[in-house]
């Protein structure tokens, strides 16, 4: 069993220590309930749970604490991908719901699985999502002093369950002042995307993490063969090509555990049952 969460970028321009602090703390904190979780839950159903934990929390850039678009509205965008069924699911720029992550998983068990904008709204509600303010005082703050954050505080999790088997999930409230009806790398296949032989979860800039289709890539040379570390090393390295600016964890089917960075930092931790591991 292995579990490796992930709180996106930590800015040192835009956040203080404290905060870098905080969000250590809470990472560190949610790891372990996750991985307390994963004792009796599938890993799909532990990345779902440890994500919502994510998107509860106010200090990352997911559900409640998202960042606000140009126009003033907060977006958000969410995935989820089973390893073993290979089913992708996932909501894109989706309004005023407290966790997108759950709206992916109800979207696991239809035919039409990834949803946007208000179609991903209405099904929200149709599922008894109720909606609720996202917004927080800090990220209005943020916006009217158009501090600019890119790719900050978007979160993920990976997992391998006891079973064997693995999954990714991820959600974001995007980069900050994008233009509305811009499509996040969260809700695609580049930015979370897991089989049977590597589960990933992405952060940073959407458009760079799209445009070096970074999760999908990273797991595709996995299953052909590459060890999980040069995967991300080949991978990463396409990334400089254009200055991608990307983060990644990620698991592989025999446990190991991997992360990767083009630029500082990516704050994640992990969890073992016995080891706490939080960096930044
Ligand atoms: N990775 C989050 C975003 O760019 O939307």
């Amino acid at each position: 069993m292995k579990i490796m969460i992930h709180g996106g970028f930590f800015s040192e321009s835009n956040q203080s220590e404290e905060t870098k602090r905080l969000k250590q703390d809470a990472l560190g904190e949610i790891v372990q309930k996750s991985h307390h979780f994963l004792l009796s839950n599938t890993a799909l159903d532990t990345v779902v749970y440890a994500v919502q934990l994510l998107e509860d929390h106010p200090l990352f850039n997911a559900g409640i604490g998202s960042q606000l678009q140009k126009d003033g509205k907060i977006r958000m965008s969410a995935a989820l991908m089973d390893g073993r069924s290979k089913k992708f699911s996932g909501v894109l720029n989706i309004e005023s719901i407290q966790n997108p992550i759950h709206v992916a998983r109800a979207l696991q068990m239809v035919d039409d699985r990834v949803l946007g904008g208000e179609g991903a709204i209405n099904f929200a509600k149709n599922i008894g999502k109720e909606t609720v303010n996202v917004e927080i005082p800090e990220r209005r703050k943020e916006y009217e002093n158009r501090v600019k954050s890119a790719g900050i505080g978007t979160v993920g999790c990976v997992v391998l369950d006891n079973k064997g088997h693995l999954a990714a999930a991820t959600s974001t409230g995007g980069k900050g002042f994008e233009l509305p009806g811009r499509i996040s790398d969260s809700g695609t296949v580049a930015g979370n995307y897991a089989n049977d032989f590597c589960a990933i979860s992405c952060t940073g800039v959407g458009e760079d993490i799209v445009s070096g289709a970074l999760a999908a890539k990273i797991v595709t040379r996995v299953t052909d063969g590459l060890s999980i570390k040069d995967s991300f090393a080949k991978s990463f390295q396409e990334l400089k090509e254009f200055d991608g600016f990307a983060g990644a964890i990620g698991v592989d089917a025999l446990g190991n555990m991997y992360y990767q960075e083009s630029h500082p930092k990516i704050v994640y931790a992990s969890f073992d049952g016995v080891n706490l591991s939080v960096f930044s």
